[in-house]
């Protein structure tokens, strides 16, 4: 044990050791650490604006929703509340960091989705009710067009889920 654990020990320092070479090598850097992969190809003062253009606006952001609002949706079918609420609360989190990127949604998203009908769905998870699920799951498919015909984007249009996202199952 005493041999093994000493080893171990030794690889840990060298590993230390690597750090601080690396960490020094950016400390001597004005520019700090600089990026591997694809953003270390860029030039420095165009890191920011592929990561920004990557990161993408609010359609990624509807883009999680969607998956989330569908997941949410066949975990309470199914039964599966923990999952349901699990899923169902990161729809707001996704919203919310949608508004870091594009600050002009926020008003329509809270009037009526997290002021509106979101809450009321959260709050039926938790009680674990599928009749109530259901009709509060309703209008909330009912906000989410009624941001979208707000925000000028009618013609997005969603239903109740048909097809998981997932093979998720409960047993
Ligand atoms: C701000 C109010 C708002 C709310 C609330 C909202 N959306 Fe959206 N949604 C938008 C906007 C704006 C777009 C277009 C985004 C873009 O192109 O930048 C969009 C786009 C979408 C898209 C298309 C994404 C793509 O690019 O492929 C889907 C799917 C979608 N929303 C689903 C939903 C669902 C499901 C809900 C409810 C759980 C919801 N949305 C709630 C504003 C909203």
């Amino acid at each position: 044990m005493e041999r093994h654990g000493s080893r171990w020990g030794g690889r840990w320092l060298v590993g230390l050791a690597v750090i601080v070479f690396a960490l020094g090598g950016g400390i001597g850097n004005a520019q700090g650490p600089k990026p591997g992969g694809w953003l270390g190809k860029l030039p420095a003062e165009k890191q920011i604006e592929a990561i920004d253009r990557q990161l993408r606006g609010f359609d990624m952001a509807m883009f999680e929703v969607n998956y989330r609002y569908t997941e949410m949706y066949f975990g309470a079918i199914e039964g599966n509340w923990d999952y349901a609420l699990y899923t169902g609360e990161k729809i707001a989190w996704a919203i919310e960091n949608g508004f870091e990127r594009r600050p002009k949604r926020r008003a329509n998203a809270e009037a009526i989705f997290l002021k509106g009908a979101y809450p009321p769905v959260i709050d039926a998870i938790k009680k674990k009710d599928p009749a109530l699920f259901k009709e509060r799951f309703d209008a909330l498919r009912a906000a989410c067009n009624a941001c979208h015909a707000a925000e000028a984007v009618a013609f997005i249009k969603v239903g109740i889920p048909a097809i998981k996202q997932t093979p998720l199952v409960t047993n």
